[in-house]
This record gives C-alpha cells, structure tokens and sequence, in this order.
C-alpha cells in the first residue's frame, strides 16, 4: 500500500546522504589540494633591505683568514689576505649556489661542492663556476669591518 510519508522519508534521507557524500568530498579534497597548493606556490619572502653591515672587527681577522657571516639573509664570505688587505664577497657560489669558503692553505676562496677555486678577488681560478663571486664594499671604521653592496 503507497505511504506518502515513506517516501518523504526516503527523499530526506537521500538529500541528507547526498549532502553528507559531497562535504566529505569536499573536506578530503581540501586536505588534499591544500598542501600540494601550498607546495607549488611557496610564500613570499620579505626582501630583506639591510644595505650594509657590521661583519666583523678588525682586531680579530688575521692575515690569511675568512670567515662566513650573513648578509641580507644570504651568506657571504670575509676575508683578509695574506697581505693584510680586507675584501667581502658573497659566499653563494656561482654555480650551484654551495657557500664557498676561505682555504689559509691555498690562499684563495674553494667550493668544495664541486671543486670551484676562485681568486682573492672573486675571479674563477678553476672548476665549474661560470662568474666571479659578487664582490661587495668594505669600509672600515676604528675596529669595525663594515660590508655594503656597491
Ligand atoms: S656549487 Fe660550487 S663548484 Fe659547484
């Protein structure tokens, strides 16, 4: 016998599954899509601006030494020759971007990623690196070793 309110009942419950089905798709695809969105389009990064900085003192830089510090969120890399002069760079090698670093023993600057040599000047001595190292400006003041971009 037909029973008006059975299929009341029946289109209800249908609409409530069919509403029920399609949130939770929609949650599961939002818990899905979301992390790979947020992988394939990183968040931006502030530029930093700090123009120059204090990398140093100058009592504590020997002849024939280097050191690493950060420069606008990067590395770079201090140096003072054998000779006494003192010279910056950025520490970002140019060719796959390993940080570079000062060897006292073969008195210029190695990549040891992949064996790049560069000069006391940021010029490629050898190896894989295709330009100089980024050279910056280095002032110096009382004890102060001041690094800027030029
Ligand atoms: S990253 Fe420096 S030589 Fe390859």
């Amino acid at each position: 016998m037909y029973s008006g309110t059975e299929d009341v009942g029946r289109i209800r419950r249908r609409t409530f599954l069919d509403w029920l089905f399609g949130a939770g798709l929609a949650i599961l695809s939002g818990t899905v899509l979301y992390p790979v969105l947020r992988y394939l389009i990183p968040p931006r990064v502030k530029e930093v601006t700090h123009t120059s900085v204090v990398a140093g003192k100058l009592s504590e830089m020997l002849p024939n030494s280097g050191k690493i510090f950060a420069f606008g969120g990067r590395p770079a890399i201090l140096l003072r020759t054998p000779e006494g002069e003192v010279r910056a760079f950025s520490a970002v090698c140019t060719h796959l971007a390993c940080t570079v670093q000062y060897r006292p023993d073969l008195r210029h600057i190695w990549c040891a990623c992949h064996d790049g040599h560069y000069d006391l000047h940021g010029q490629v001595l050898s190896g894989p690196p295709p330009r100089p190292l980024e050279p910056y400006v280095v002032t110096i003041k009382g004890d102060d070793i001041i690094v800027s971009r030029g």
